[in-house]
């Protein structure tokens, strides 16, 4: 690792746990200052923005569901007022709720949207009044848009993957600014999410390719490529961090 993205600043929804607090961490890893959002749990938070700190790094954390639009854009005018410009929204803050179809109630359908289609769309409009070229927006989606092994996900799988299509649509539309726009879609990657010792753990590692769980630093990772120099030219894609679950 090393400072590729010196002087960016990076926009992580959902930084404070799991998989966007291991891109927080690797975004300042390599270079970056780094604003994140977080819904409830301001000590994670804080704790992440202490280890940013400790790097060299500035940091700092917002409360603001994603689920509403105003404090999404709030926390991104924050983000350039406090740390001075934004070169990379990364769209990682979702709910996941199961649910047969019969089970799943308006409101379910309507947060789900709400949180995991509509806060990336709003994230990634305010964004762009901000970015110049370089610029870089890349979303988490998940590889349920391309295999589902169990009933009960079709709210959340279609919520995913609406993201394709923003993906693909907004990197046509902003490639003549050299605004890349990118999909990272994990498989099952041990976080609170998602654990490495629930209960269908065992069978989940069956469906793998490589027969375990990622780590949230495995899609940080791929993160942090398409965030830096070398991920210039790709844009409109998504990538699967997925330990071969599609394959
Ligand atoms: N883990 C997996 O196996 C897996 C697989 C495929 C895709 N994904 C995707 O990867 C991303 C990260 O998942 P994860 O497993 O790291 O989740 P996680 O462990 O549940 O962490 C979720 C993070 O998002 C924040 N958050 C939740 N709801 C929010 C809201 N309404 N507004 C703002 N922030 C909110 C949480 O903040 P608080 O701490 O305040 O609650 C926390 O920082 C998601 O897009 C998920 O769909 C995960």
């Amino acid at each position: 690792m090393g400072n590729t993205i010196e002087g960016k600043v990076a926009f992580v929804s959902g930084g404070s746990r799991g998989i966007g607090a291991a891109i927080a961490l690797r975004l300042a890893a390599e270079g970056a200052d780094v604003a994140l959002t977080f819904q409830q749990n301001k000590t994670h938070a804080d704790d992440i923005v202490e280890r940013i700190h400790h790097t060299g790094r500035r940091a700092i954390a917002v409360q603001a569901d994603s689920a509403d639009p105003d404090a999404l854009v709030d926390a991104l005018t924050r983000t350039v007022a406090e740390l001075g410009r934004l070169d990379i929204l990364v769209n990682n803050a979702a709910v996941f709720q199961t649910g047969l179809i019969e089970q799943v109630s308006p409101d379910d359908f309507e947060q789900m949207v709400a949180v995991n289609v509509r806060g990336p769309f709003v994230a990634a409009q305010a964004a762009v009044r901000h970015m110049t070229t370089g610029g870089r927006i890349i979303t988490i989606g998940s590889n349920m848009t391309e295999r589902v092994p169990f009933p009960g996900f079709s709210l959340y799988a279609l919520s995913k993957t609406a993201l394709i299509g923003l993906t693909t649509a907004l990197g046509r539309e902003l490639g003549p600014r050299a605004i890349t726009v990118n999909l990272v879609n994990p498989g099952p990657t041990n976080t609170d999410m998602n654990p490495s010792d629930g209960p269908m753990a065992e069978t989940i590692n069956g469906f793998t390719a490589l027969g375990h769980y990622a780590d949230p630093a495995d899609v940080a990772a791929a993160v942090a490529y398409l965030a830096g120099p070398d991920g210039r030219y790709v844009t409109g894609a998504t990538l699967n961090v997925d330990g071969g679950f599609t394959a």
